[in-house]
């Protein structure tokens, strides 16, 4: 395979003004994430109280655990940001990847200084889909528990439905069943439906003076049986792990905790990072030729001005080798084989539009991938697929579906990065959330919407206008309803809205890309091999 050569000029006016304007965006993602982890609305005072109490913060937590000089994939940091008054950094709970004696695992750990470590809407399907990828991935699950329970105030949106707060314990037993471990550390509250993610787990942790678990809180007891009992009586380490059985280990600290915990780990008999299977070809990785930095000054600061997506791959894969597949049809999507960290990946990129030609080469690179089982990496920075009379006449729709049942059905592991704009339904073709990639990360400069703001202003408002047929709608009239719908598409095109929502798992820096999709490839060469995906109908 052949290094890519670069038409970049690193010194050019354009490349100096994007890099300026990236790394202010990289500036403002750095200082938001600060903001989940010590930020919020009174969350110094909850902080102090927590420290005070002897208790470690939820990451120290999670670093006392992981081996040591190891890396944690941490995700959707900013979930729960702009939302609940900006009183619920990160949503109030950490899920991410780390490995214990050379074993991945996936973690969910409370964190007690955001509303008592409670599980508002947003934690709840935080927590959900930390379980959906250990389920994809082949993880056992780590629960570093300290929580509140259910955000009460809003009950009916974390505890009736699919997916709420009787989902994850039906996830966690399912999880379990598969031979995936399930293990906790108690080290705070565990009230009620919080009770079972301990008495769920195949072992569990107590530490005495911190750790309670109970289905009714002392006030509960009093209130419903005239009962007076201290929380330690009630639901202590000493009780659960010398009485009741619910608990099997006692420990004195946190830090006596995590050793146990390390321990225990030992023992699960799970295959290590290092375990390849041997059915995802790997050959000793190579960095790239080209720095991943200069990514900063290739992407537009002004997204209207389009970039050479070749320059992005060459900067994630290894030694900027690139075969790409079909160089000269379909142009405005590139395909072709390429290598991260060592592992074989197929990737699908957008440079604009989606053509007829370029959704059906990428239905027939996706079918390669497929049959010769290598895992896909779709690059998304899409307008979508190409409307207009000559479009529909040579049949884009079908074209189009050929894309998405390929992506809905291969079976290959399959990772996604909004790199742009994700638009309209380019975004389920190029394996938008819907389609279940077994991660999907976004760059700060990310858009994601049915549409762009200023189409959006166009469409939106001609469609009201067209219904108001005859009235005497003014020309300033027509303008403010055009600068509300671009404004309500921007906000809810942000990333920071996106991400706050758990549209996907996280902002990443360009410059980490490559090193967490090979953390996130080394999981999937652990595994089995997937089984081939069933045969197709394709609309011809
Ligand atoms: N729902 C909503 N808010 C909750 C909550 C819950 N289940 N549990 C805690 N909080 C909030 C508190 O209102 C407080 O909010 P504030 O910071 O805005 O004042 C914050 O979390 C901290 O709670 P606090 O009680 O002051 O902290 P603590 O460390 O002394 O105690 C708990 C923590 C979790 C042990 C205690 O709050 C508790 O018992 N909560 C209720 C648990 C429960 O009965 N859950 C039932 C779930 S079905």
């Amino acid at each position: 395979m052949r290094a890519h050569t670069s038409k970049v000029d690193t010194g050019s006016p354009s490349f100096v003004a994007n890099r300026d304007a990236y790394l202010q965006e990289i500036a403002t993602l750095s200082e938001r994430q600060q903001w989940a982890i010590d930020g919020g609305h009174n969350r110094e005072r909850s902080i102090e109280r927590h420290l005070a109490r002897g208790k470690h913060m939820v990451r120290d937590r999670i670093d006392m655990v992981i081996d040591a000089d190891t890396p944690f994939l941490e995700l959707s940091t900013l979930s729960g940001y702009g939302q609940y008054d900006n009183a619920a950094p990160g949503a109030g709970i950490v899920t991410g990847v780390g490995t214990v004696h050379g074993v991945p695992w996936m973690f969910i750990a409370n964190d007690a200084t955001v509303k008592g470590g409670s599980l508002l809407p947003v934690s709840i399907k935080k927590h959900v889909r930390a379980q959906e990828i250990a389920e994809q991935n082949g993880l056992g699950v780590i629960y570093l528990v300290d929580s509140g329970g259910a955000f009460l105030p809003l009950q009916d949106e974390i505890f009736p439905d699919k997916d709420h707060f009787g989902g994850s314990f039906y996830r966690q037993a399912r999880l379990s069943a598969q031979g995936l471990p399930q293990l906790s550390v108690v080290l705070g509250g565990c009230t009620a439906g919080g009770a079972y993610v301990p008495a769920l787990s195949d072992e569990v942790i107590m530490v005495e003076g911190i750790g309670r678990i109970f289905l009714g809180g002392p006030p509960i007891v009093k209130a419903a049986l005239g009962e007076i009992i201290d929380a330690d009586d009630l639901g202590g380490a000493v009780l659960h792990t010398m009485t009741s059985g619910v608990s099997d280990y006692i420990a004195q600290t946190e830090a006596e905790a995590y050793g146990k915990l390390r321990e225990l780990c030992e023992s699960v008999n799970q295959r290590r990072i290092s375990d390849r299977q041997g059915w995802l070809d790997y050959v000793d990785p190579e960095p790239p030729a080209f720095d991943p930095a200069e990514i900063y000054g290739i992407v537009s600061a002004d997204d209207r001005i389009p970039f050479d997506v070749t320059e992005i791959i060459a900067r994630l894969v290894d030694g900027s080798k690139f075969a790409e597949f079909k160089p000269d049809w379909g142009s405005t999507i590139v395909t072709g084989f390429a290598r991260m960290w060592g592992h074989q990946v197929g990737i699908i990129a957008n440079d604009g539009v989606i053509f007829a030609e370029a959704a059906l080469k990428a239905t027939h690179f996706i079918e390669l991938c497929e049959q010769r089982r290598i895992p896909l990496v779709f690059l998304q920075n899409t307008s979508g697929y190409m409307v207009g009379s000559e479009a529909e006449a040579g049949g884009i729709a079908k074209h189009g579906a050929k894309m998405v049942s390929a992506v809905a059905n291969a079976t290959v592991p399959k990772y996604t990065v909004l790199i742009g704009g994700a638009y309209g339904a380019g975004n389920y073709g190029m394996c938008g959330r819907g389609f279940n990639p077994r991660f999907l990360f976004a760059w700060p400069n990310s858009r994601i919407a049915t549409m762009s703001a200023a189409t959006a202003q166009t469409v939106l408002v001609d469609i009201r206008l067209a219904g108001l047929k005859g009235d005497d709608t003014t020309e300033e009239e027509v303008a403010a309803m055009r600068a509300e719908v671009a404004e309500q598409y921007e906000t809810q095109s942000n990333p920071y809205y996106a991400t706050s929502r758990l549209w996907d798992d996280g902002l990443i820096d360009p410059v980490h890309t490559r090193d967490i999709l090979g953390l996130c490839l080394s999981l999937a060469a652990r595994q089995d091999e997937p089984p081939v995906g069933p045969p197709l109908v394709y609309r011809m």
